[in-house]
C-alpha cells in the first residue's frame, strides 16, 4: 500500500455473473480499476448513471453479495498500521469494522428510516447494537452528536415522515457517522435534494469529516457537488477509471475526451442551466465495445482506439489519464 492510504483497490475486477435458462451473463461492472484513498480526503468519484460508482463503492466497502463476484485484484485497508483485504473479510470483521470503522451511506438511503420508529430510537437501537449503550446513554449521545453538528433536538421524537427531505437525509448522515467511522462511503447523499438543501447536507459532511479527519468517498454525477467537497476526482467511464486529479486541476484542465465532455455539460455560474449533454449513451457493460470504452462516442477517436485498450499514463504528479491521444504529446487532447 502506498504509505499515506487507508484504502487501496488493485487492479480490481468485480462482474455480476448471472445465469438464467442456461445462459451466463456477465456485466464487467468495475474492470481493472486500480485507485488508492489517502487517509483524511475526500474522494469523488464521478461518472454518467451506469459506468460502475456504486459496484466499486460496494466491493471497496467489503459488503457484497453474488451475483456481484470480485474475480481479480484486491482491496486493502490499512487501519492503525493493520492490512486487511476488504474482498475476503470474515464475518467477524464485518462486524468489527462496519460502522466503527467504516460507515455507509447508501444511494437512497433517505427510506432507510424506519417510518414507525422515533429518530431517538432508530438512533438507540443502531447504537446498542454496537455498543451495548442503555436507552438513556444512547439518546444523551444521540443529543450531543446531533448538536454538534448542528441538527435541531427536536428531530429526536419525530418520526420520519414529520421531516423534509434534506432533514432526513441528514438524519442519515448523523446516523451513519454516529459513532466516528474513519472512513466514510456515501452514495449520492444530495441526488433528488433540490439545490438549496443540497448545500446543508455538504456543509453537514464537510463538518463531520474536518472534525474527525475521516476519509471520505463520495460519489455523485454531479461535478458541482465534487467542485464544492472532494479534494481528487476520479472519473470512470464503463467499469474503468479513465481520469484522476486533484479536483482543481481536472476542474480546470480535463485531459480525457470523456472527462472533458463531463465538465463541459455543466451550467455555468452565468448560464444556470444545462449545456451541451454528452452524445449517445454509455454501452452495455456485459459487451462493452473493444480499445477504448469510449471510442463510439468520442468525437477524437483515432483508429487505434478501436482495437487498443489505452493505458493509464501519469501526465504529471497526480494526473493520470488513460487515452491515446496523450500518448503523442502532439495530438494531447485539448
Ligand atoms: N444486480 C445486478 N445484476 C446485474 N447487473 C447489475 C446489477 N447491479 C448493477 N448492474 C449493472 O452494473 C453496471 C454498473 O452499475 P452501478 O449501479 O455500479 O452504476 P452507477 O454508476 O452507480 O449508476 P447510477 O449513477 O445509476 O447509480 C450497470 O451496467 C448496471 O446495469
Ligand atoms: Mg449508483
Amino acid at each position: 500500500m502506498q504509505g499515506d492510504a487507508i484504502v487501496e483497490a488493485k487492479d480490481l475486477k468485480a462482474y455480476y455473473i448471472t445465469k438464467a435458462y442456461g445462459v451466463e451473463r456477465t456485466v464487467k461492472a468495475v474492470d481493472d480499476i486500480s485507485v488508492s484513498i489517502k487517509a483524511g480526503e475526500v474522494y469523488g468519484l464521478a461518472g454518467e448513471s451506469g459506468c460502475g460508482k456504486s459496484t466499486l463503492l460496494k466491493v471497496l466497502l467489503g459488503d457484497f453479495q453474488p451475483p456481484l463476484t470480485v474475480v481479480e485484484g484486491s482491496v486493502a485497508y490499512d487501519f492503525e498500521g493493520q492490512t486487511k483485504d476488504a474482498t475476503k473479510l470474515s464475518e467477524q470483521d464485518k462486524r468489527d469494522i462496519r460502522w466503527n470503522k467504516v460507515s455507509y451511506i447508501p444511494q437512497g438511503s433517505m427510506h432507510v428510516l424506519n417510518p414507525v420508529r422515533r429518530i431517538q430510537d432508530t438512533f438507540h437501537d443502531f447504537i446498542t447494537t454496537h455498543k451495548g449503550t442503555s436507552k438513556s446513554q444512547s439518546y444523551d449521545m444521540t443529543r450531543k452528536y446531533l448538536r454538534d453538528l448542528g441538527l435541531p433536538e427536536k428531530v429526536m421524537r419525530s418520526y420520519p415522515h414529520q421531516l423534509s427531505g434534506g432533514m432526513r437525509q441528514r438524519v442519515t448522515i448523523a446516523l451513519a457517522t454516529i459513532l466516528w467511522p474513519k472512513l466514510i462511503f456515501a452514495d449520492e447523499p444530495t441526488t433528488a435534494l433540490d439545490v438549496v438543501v443540497q448545500r446543508g447536507v455538504i456543509q453537514l459532511l464537510k463538518d463531520i469529516q474536518q472534525k474527525e479527519g475521516s476519509t471520505v468517498v463520495l460519489i455523485t454525477h454531479d461535478l458541482g457537488v465534487h467542485a464544492n467537497l472532494a479534494d481528487r476526482i476520479g472519473v470512470l467511464y464503463a467499469g474503468k477509471l479513465v481520469e484522476e486529479a486533484p479536483t482543481r486541476t481536472i476542474l480546470k484542465s480535463p485531459k480525457h475526451p470523456y472527462t472533458q465532455f463531463l465538465i463541459n455539460s455543466l451550467p455555468t455560474f452565468e448560464e444556470r442551466s444545462a449545456r451541451e449533454g454528452i452524445p449517445g449513451r454509455p454501452p452495455a457493460l456485459d459487451h462493452p465495445p473493444s480499445g477504448c470504452r469510449f471510442h463510439p462516442r468520442c468525437p477524437m477517436a483515432i483508429a487505434k482506439c478501436s482495437s487498443i485498450e489505452p493505458k493509464m499514463l501519469e501526465l504529471s504528479p497526480g494526473h493520470r489519464a488513460a487515452c491515446h491521444l496523450l500518448e503523442e504529446p502532439n495530438h494531447a487532447a485539448a
